[in-house]
């Protein structure tokens, strides 16, 4: 049987040199290695091998079958990358690439939100966060809302069914802060989304964007609060801006204004644009965060504040001239283009 299993050996390995496709690779597999191939019938002779040579004929069986199959897949890999290489003939893989798309830029509202939010931290502020959802005490009680204030009705904030709810501001971070603070001055701003049941059009969205800013310690006054927003706004809309503080109501804040800044457009009558809300925290504010924190660091006796509240979405459409808020977030590459 041994020089049968030679013989077989160097015919194969003779023959694999002849075939180039795949078609007869796998013909010969079959016809060697296969269950009725050649190899196959000498393996099952080895039942009528004496038994003192059963060892070395086994050994030469497996010699065989070992450089056949090693010689039928050097021959598949030659014959693979012969194909490759016929393939990318003539390409140069060093070329660089073209581009199939343009290259994106930052969105409008992220450039706005990062000026304001570097704005601020050059005067001391830092950034604070706070939940989307959160409790009505963060949202409103804490900040002195009453329980009968139109914001809190079910037609303008949208409640869950835990009786907890999609922030309808930023103001609730005010919150947040004062309650976890170890000491003062709270010095934070906190830009983020906020969520109101109200009709999209072009001027609302049910999310939009916020920014919150709060400054606490002993002997914050009016003129601190004036002189912050009003450089913070210069900073925003240019050197010249007029900034003009109106009278209003908030409930967390007594004094409260909103702010205007004046818009002076070529060959247009300038006009005012409201543009934020803010005041002088209202002392109610630090009893209720008192209550909860249990001691008196927030004392209303002995600490005044400042907080203000801006809508980024708005922002970023006076800036540009957008006269649809809905363009924001409509991720349409002709309208963010502009802004590359
Ligand atoms: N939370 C107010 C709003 O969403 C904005 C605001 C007004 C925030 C006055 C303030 C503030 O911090 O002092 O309309």
């Amino acid at each position: 049987m041994l020089p049968q299993l030679d013989q077989l050996k160097s015919e194969a390995l003779a023959a694999l040199e002849n075939l180039s496709d795949e078609t007869s690779l796998e013909n010969f597999r079959v016809a060697y290695l296969g269950k009725k191939g050649s190899l196959t019938a000498l393996s099952a002779g080895m039942r009528d091998v004496p038994p003192d040579q059963k060892k070395e004929v086994g050994a030469k069986l497996n010699e065989v079958r070992e450089a056949i199959t090693s010689g039928l897949t050097a021959r598949q890999l030659a014959l693979q990358s012969a194909k490759d290489a016929a393939a990318v003939q003539g390409i140069d893989v060093t070329l660089p690439g073209r581009p199939g798309f343009g290259t994106g830029s930052i969105h409008p509202l992220t450039t706005i939100r990062d000026l304001a939010v570097r704005t601020l931290r050059r005067m001391g502020f830092v950034l604070a966060d706070g939940p989307e959802i959160e409790t009505e005490w963060h949202c409103f009680d804490a900040l002195n809302t009453p329980a009968d204030h139109p914001a809190r009705n079910e037609s303008d904030t949208f409640y869950l069914a835990d009786g907890r709810l999609l922030r309808t501001h930023t103001s609730s971070v005010q919150i947040r802060t004062m309650e976890t603070v170890k000491q003062l001055p709270v010095r934070i701003i906190a830009p983020g989304a906020a969520y109101r049941r109200d009709e999209i059009d072009a001027t609302h969205l049910s999310v939009f964007n916020q920014l919150e800013g709060l400054f606490v310690s002993e002997n914050v006054s009016l003129g601190d609060l004036k002189g912050t927003l009003e450089f913070f706004f210069r900073e925003i809309f240019g050197p010249q801006t007029v900034v003009r503080f109106r009278p209003h109501f908030f409930p967390f804040t007594e004094p409260s204004f909103e702010i205007d800044v004046k818009l002076e457009a070529k060959g247009k009558e300038s006009r005012w644009i409201e543009i934020a809300g803010c005041g002088m925290v209202d002392p109610a504010v630090f009893a209720a965060v008192s209550k909860t924190r249990g001691d008196n660091l927030f004392d209303p006796e002995k600490v005044t504040g400042f907080a203000f509240g801006l809508g980024l979405d708005r922002l970023a459409m006076i800036l540009h001239g957008i006269t649809d808020i809905r363009h924001l977030i409509e991720n349409d590459v002709r309208f963010l283009g502009q802004f590359a």
